[in-house]
C-alpha cells in the first residue's frame, strides 16, 4: 500500500479505533479542551442548525453534544469499530460511509450543516467530498470545516501542498501506525471551497491560550450551487 495515500489514511485509521475513542473520550487532547472543541460547537451552532452531518465523526462526540443542544445530527465514518462506539454511547444517527461513497442519495436527507472536525485528511477523496457535499446541504446550507493551522503545522518544511508523514508525537503509546496526510496551504483550502461552488463566508483561527498560536483553523463555506 502506497504509504502516502488516501488508502492509507483510512487503514491507519482502523488499526487506531479504540486508542483514539479513549484519547477523546479522556480528554487527553489538551488542545481540544483547551480551544478547538468549544471553537466548532461555537461555529456551527452560530449557523442555529436544526439538523447536521458530521463526516468523518469518529467515535461521535460531536454529534452528541450537539443532540444536547437540541439539533438532531447524523455521523458518518469509514471505520466501523468507530461507529460501533458511537453507537453504542448514543446521541444520533451513525453509518459506516467512507468519503467516495458519500451522496445526497446515500444519506437519504438533506442538512442545515455539513461539518468536518479533523477529518479531512487526505487528497483526491478530500476532493471528490468537496463535490458531493452541496447536495448533502439545503438551501443556504454552510459546510464548515476546522483543520490544523497550515502555518503552526508547516513546521520547517516548504510552504506547498503535499504529503506528510503522520506522527502520534504527544498522544498515547498505545497508538500505532500513524496515517499520512495531505498538506494543504490557506490559499489551497479557500481554493478547493471555490472550485467546488461555495462561497467562503467566515475564517476562524482560535487561539491556544497556552501557547498563543493558531491551535486551528475553521473555514466556513455557503453552497452557490
Ligand atoms: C482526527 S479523527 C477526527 C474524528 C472526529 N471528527 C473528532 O472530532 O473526534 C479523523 C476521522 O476521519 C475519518 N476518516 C478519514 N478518512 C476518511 C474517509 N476517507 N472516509 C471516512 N472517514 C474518514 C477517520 O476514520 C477518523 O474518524
Amino acid at each position: 500500500m502506497n504509504p502516502h495515500s488516501d488508502m492509507k489514511i483510512v487503514d491507519s485509521w482502523g488499526k487506531n479505533a479504540s486508542q483514539w475513542t479513549a484519547a477523546v473520550r479522556e480528554g487527553q487532547i489538551e488542545s481540544r479542551k483547551l480551544v478547538t472543541d468549544k471553537a466548532i460547537v461555537d461555529a456551527v451552532m452560530s449557523h442555529s442548525p436544526e439538523s447536521v452531518v458530521d463526516i468523518g465523526c469518529g467515535e461521535g462526540w460531536l454529534v452528541r453534544e450537539l443532540a444536547s443542544r437540541g439539533v438532531r445530527a447524523v455521523g458518518v465514518d469509514a471505520i466501523p469499530a468507530l461507529i460501533d462506539h458511537a453507537k453504542a454511547a448514543g446521541g444520533g444517527d451513525f453509518l459506516v460511509m467512507p468519503y467516495e461513497a458519500i451522496s445526497h442519495e446515500l444519506v437519504e436527507a438533506q442538512f442545515d450543516v455539513a461539518v468536518c472536525n479533523f477529518s479531512l485528511l487526505g487528497k483526491e477523496v478530500v476532493e471528490s467530498l468537496f463535490v458531493a457535499v452541496p447536495s448533502l446541504l439545503k438551501p443556504g446550507g454552510v459546510f464548515i470545516v476546522q483543520t490544523l493551522h497550515p502555518v503552526v503545522m508547516n513546521g520547517n518544511s516548504p510552504y506547498v501542498d503535499g504529503w506528510r508523514g503522520g506522527s502520534w508525537a504527544g498522544f498515547s503509546e498505545e497508538f500505532v501506525d500513524p496515517a499520512p496526510w495531505y498538506f494543504r496551504t490557506v490559499e489551497s483550502w479557500r481554493t478547493l471551497f471555490f472550485d467546488s461552488g461555495f462561497a467562503l463566508r467566515e475564517i476562524h483561527e482560535p487561539v491556544n491560550p497556552k501557547t498563543g498560536k493558531p491551535a486551528s483553523i475553521i473555514f466556513v463555506g455557503e453552497s452557490e450551487i
